[in-house]
């Protein structure tokens, strides 16, 4: 298909801002007042959150809130996908807005995933019980755990899903052929993010969600976030109809 194989390219200008970034990476996960002021609710439960390793931050917390309690009270319905979930940070926060009737599937490869870039391997009981810790009255009925490679994910034909988070193999192909499934699964005016957007250390990211936006005319950008204290971007996108 003509991607290019992963790989590590840190250009000079790049190298500069990774230097920056020690100055800067503790508003990844800062919630003292000099930093956002008086803290709100959703900096609570970010405050548990982050005791998950992950690189989930407070912004994407924030943002992911804000749109999944919209979808909400707009009366959109329907279950949410992450693909890569590590520790279960992020899925913890996607957990916590569930509406009775929905449901979380997850997908990780676990012990599995090849790239062995990830020293602390998450594995589904570790996954699971951060997510229960998170919320504690959740049945686990809700909590759907794949451990596969997302190449090999199997969705129902009726799995339907109103909220998405891309955050596994980062490569040009894997990024794109992620997106090709969860376009197939994602409900109109649903949202899928693609983590790692433009990070340079990660091109392929880019590479595959450019191609995917390219090809699907049916999906617009709804948001390109900058976060505090990360590299990459989170690339917000929205099914037209
Ligand atoms: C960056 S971490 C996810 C972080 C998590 N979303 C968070 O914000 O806390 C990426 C995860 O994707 C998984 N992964 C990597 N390649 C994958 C693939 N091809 N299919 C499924 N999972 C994959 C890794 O095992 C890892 O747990």
């Amino acid at each position: 298909m003509g991607f290019f194989l992963k790989k590590t390219v840190i250009e000079p200008e790049h190298k500069i801002s990774l230097a920056a970034q020690g100055n800067s990476v503790h508003l990844r996960e800062s919630t003292s007042f000099a930093d956002i002021g008086e803290k709100g609710p959703i900096v609570e439960i970010f405050e548990n959150i982050k005791k998950i390793p992950g690189w989930f931050n407070l912004d994407d917390c924030e943002h992911f809130y804000l749109l999944l309690a919209y979808q909400s009270i707009l009366g959109i319905k329907g279950d949410l996908l992450e693909i890569g979930s590590y520790h279960g940070r992020s899925a913890s926060l996607m957990a916590s807005c569930l509406q009775p009737k929905e449901i979380i599937v997850i997908c990780d490869a676990f012990e599995a995933n090849i790239d062995g870039i990830y020293e602390n391997k998450p594995t589904q009981t570790i996954l699971l019980s951060n997510i229960k810790q998170i919320n504690p009255n959740l049945d686990d009925n809700k909590i759907i755990i794949k451990a596969c490679l997302s190449s090999n994910l199997q969705l129902d034909q009726d799995n339907l899903f109103r909220f998405i988070h891309i955050d596994g193999g980062h490569s040009a192909e894997q990024v794109y052929l992620d997106l090709k499934l969860c376009s197939e699964h994602i409900l109109s005016k649903g949202i899928i993010v693609i983590d790692d957007y433009n990070n340079k250390q990660w091109p392929g990211v880019a590479v595959g969600t450019d191609k995917f936006m390219a090809e699907n005319k049916n999906f617009s950008i709804l948001a390109d976030m900058n976060r505090h204290g990360a590299l990459g971007r989170k690339l917000y996108l929205t099914k037209n109809h």
